[in-house]
C-alpha cells in the first residue's frame, strides 16, 4: 500500500468546550446529527484529507470525549487544555503533541460539523497557492449573530475578526462569518499565539487574534468562502443542533435518491450517514433508517417504521413497525404495528404481523407469526404457522429458557409455550393448549379440559341480574319451540 498521507499537513480538533448554551448534560460535541456525534463529523472530514497527525484537544467532560475520539479515531492524540479559557489557549496547548512537526496546521472546530472534505482540501490548497501565514474559511449568512464577523481593508483583504459580543453595532451589521476553520502555517502561529491576551468581553484567548496579529506582522491572510453558508454552521444551542441535523439529513436523503432510492417524503424521513440501501429501495413517510441499517434492493420501507442496526433482505415490507439488530429476510413482511427486538431474525417469505413483539427469535423461511403475540429465545424452523396469540413463556423469574418449534408445525390459537420445551417437525396444538411438555413430531398436543356445561347456574347463583333475566327469556322461548316440534311430530 502506498502512503497518501499528506506529510505537510496537521489537524487540530477544538473540543474542550463545554457548551454552556446547550443546557445539557452531555457535552456539546456528543451530542448526534445522523447518528454520530459532532466531534465524529469533523474527525471523519479531517481523516479524509489524511494529515500526519490529528490532535484533539479536550477538557471539559474530559473522558467521555475521549473515550469517544479515540473510539471514532484511534489515531488521534487526545491532549488536555488547562484552566486557561479560549479557542487560542487551546490551540496552544495542542503545539506540543505537533513537535517534530512542519507545515500547516488545520484547526477545526468540534461543533462545525457540516464541513465535507472537498471543502478542507479546496481550503488547504488556497492556503498554499497564496502562500499564506493564516487562510480562514469564512461565510456570508442570512443570521451573522453569535459568530466572529470578518473585518477587511479598504482594499478588501481582511484585517481582522472581531467576536460577536466584542463587535459595535457596525460590525454586527458584517454578513461574513469566520467558520472556526483555519490553516495556519505552524510557525508563525506558535508566535502569535504567545502573543495573544484575554482582553475581551468574554476574558478568553481568542484563536481569533492571531489573524491581526499576522496582519501587522506583514504575514499573508487569506480567507476561502464555503461552498454555502449552511456548510459553516456551527452548532452551538439545541435549534442549531436540529438546523444541523437536517441539513445533514437533506444531503443522505438526496445522496440515497440519486443513487436509486424512492424516498416519497424526504421532510419526514431520516437516515443516518451510516445506513446502507440498495436500489429501488422504496421509503415511506415518517421512517427512520438509523446506524449501521443495510436494506437491499426493492425492499420498501414504511410508513411509521423505524430501523435500527437492521439488515433487510430484498423485496421485504416492513410497515409500521419499529426494529434494531433484527434481519428481515428476502421477501419477508413484517407488520403493521411489530415491534423486533435485538436477536430477531426472520426467514425468506417470513411474517411477523400485526401486534407482535419478538426477541432473540429465529424464525425459518416460509414461516409465519402474524397476530398478537410475544416470542423471545425461541428457534423455529421453516413453514411454521403459529396460530393467533401466541406467547413463549420464556422467564421463570430466575432464567431464560429457549423454545425450540420444528419445521412444519401448526399450532392453534392462544397457545402459551412454557419454556424450556421443544415442539417436534409436524406437529399440532389445539387452542388454548398450554404447552409444559415436548411435543413429539407430527403429534397433536392438547392441554384443555373437555368443555364442561353447568345448566342453569346464572340462574341459580345470578338471580335478578340482566344475564339471568336474558337466559330465563332463551330458555323459555327454546323450550316453546320444543313443544311446538313435539306437537308437530
Ligand atoms: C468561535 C469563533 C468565532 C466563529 C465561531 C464559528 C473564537 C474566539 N470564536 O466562536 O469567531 O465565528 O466559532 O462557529 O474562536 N473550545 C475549546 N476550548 C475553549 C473554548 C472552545 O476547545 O476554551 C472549542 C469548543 O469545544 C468548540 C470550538 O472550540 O468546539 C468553538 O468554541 P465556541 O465556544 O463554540 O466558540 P464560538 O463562540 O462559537
Ligand atoms: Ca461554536
Amino acid at each position: 500500500m502506498t502512503d497518501t498521507r499528506d506529510a505537510a499537513l496537521a489537524v487540530v480538533i477544538l473540543a474542550a468546550g463545554q457548551g454552556r448554551r446547550m443546557h445539557s448534560a452531555l457535552p456539546k460535541v456528543l451530542h448526534e446529527i445522523g447518528g454520530l456525534p459532532l466531534v465524529g463529523h469533523v474527525l471523519g472530514a479531517a481523516g479524509a484529507l489524511q494529515p500526519a497527525r490529528t490532535v484533539v484537544v479536550v477538557r471539559h467532560e474530559r473522558e467521555r470525549v475521549a473515550a469517544v475520539v479515540t473510539g471514532l479515531a484511534p489515531e488521534a492524540i487526545v491532549v488536555d487544555q488547562d484552566e486557561v479559557p479560549g479557542t487560542g489557549r487551546a490551540v496552544q496547548q495542542a503545539l506540543d503533541a505537533l513537535d517534530g512537526f512542519d507545515g500547516d496546521v488545520l484547526v477545526l472546530s468540534a461543533d462545525v460539523p457540516l464541513l465535507e472534505p472537498a471543502t478542507l482540501t479546496a481550503l488547504v490548497r488556497t492556503h498554499r497557492d497564496r502562500t499564506a501565514s493564516v487562510t480562514l474559511l469564512s461565510a456570508t449568512v442570512a443570521d451573522p449573530a453569535g459568530y466572529g464577523r470578518v473585518l477587511r481593508d479598504a482594499s478588501g483583504d481582511v484585517e481582522r475578526i472581531v467576536e460577536h459580543r466584542d463587535a459595535t453595532d457596525h460590525e454586527q451589521a458584517v454578513a461574513e462569518i469566520n467558520a472556526g476553520v483555519y490553516v495556519f502555517r505552524l510557525a508563525p502561529l506558535a508566535a502569535h499565539l504567545a502573543a495573544v491576551t484575554r482582553d475581551n468581553a468574554q476574558g478568553e484567548m481568542y484563536l481569533t487574534d492571531v489573524i491581526a496579529l499576522a496582519r501587522r506582522a506583514g504575514e499573508r491572510v487569506a480567507a476561502a468562502p464555503a461552498p454555502d453558508a449552511e456548510a459553516a454552521l456551527g452548532v452551538n444551542d439545541r435549534v442549531q443542533l436540529a438546523q444541523a441535523a437536517r441539513a445533514l439529513n437533506d444531503r443522505i436523503v438526496r445522496r440515497w435518491q440519486l443513487a436509486g432510492v424512492t424516498v416519497q417524503d424526504p421532510a419526514s424521513t431520516w437516515i443516518d450517514h451510516t445506513a446502507v440501501l440498495a436500489e429501488d429501495v422504496t421509503l415511506l413517510p415518517n421512517t427512520l433508517v438509523l446506524r449501521a441499517t443495510e436494506i437491499a434492493r426493492g425492499a420498501t420501507i414504511g410508513p411509521d417504521t423505524s430501523l435500527s442496526d437492521c439488515e433487510v433482505g430484498e423485496d421485504a415490507v416492513v410497515r409500521r413497525s419499529d426494529a434494531t439488530l433484527a434481519v428481515i429476510g428476502a421477501r419477508a413482511n413484517v407488520g403493521p404495528f411489530a415491534y423486533l427486538r435485538p436477536g430477531t431474525r426472520l426467514g425468506e417469505h417470513g411474517k411477523i404481523g400485526t401486534f407482535v413483539e419478538t426477541k432473540n427469535a429465529t424464525i425459518g423461511d416460509g414461516s409465519k407469526v402474524p397476530h398478537l403475540s410475544y416470542i423471545g429465545d425461541t428457534e423455529i424452523g421453516v413453514n411454521v404457522n403459529l396460530g393467533a396469540g401466541a406467547i413463549t413463556a420464556n422467564y421463570d423469574d430466575i432464567d431464560k429458557h429457549r423454545t425450540v418449534i420444528g419445521d412444519e408445525v401448526h399450532s392453534g390459537s392462544h397457545n402459551v409455550f412454557v419454556a424450556p420445551v421443544r415442539i417436534g417437525d409436524g406437529a399440532k396444538t389445539g387452542a388454548g393448549a398450554v404447552i409444559r411438555k415436548d411435543v413429539p413430531p407430527g403429534a397433536l398436543a392438547l392441554s384443555v379440559a373437555p368443555q364442561r356445561n353447568i345448566e342453569g347456574w346464572v340462574e341459580n347463583n345470578r338471580p335478578g341480574t340482566g344475564a339471568a333475566t336474558a337466559a330465563a327469556r332463551a330458555r323459555a322461548a327454546q323450550e316453546a319451540v320444543d313443544g311446538t316440534q313435539r306437537q308437530d311430530g
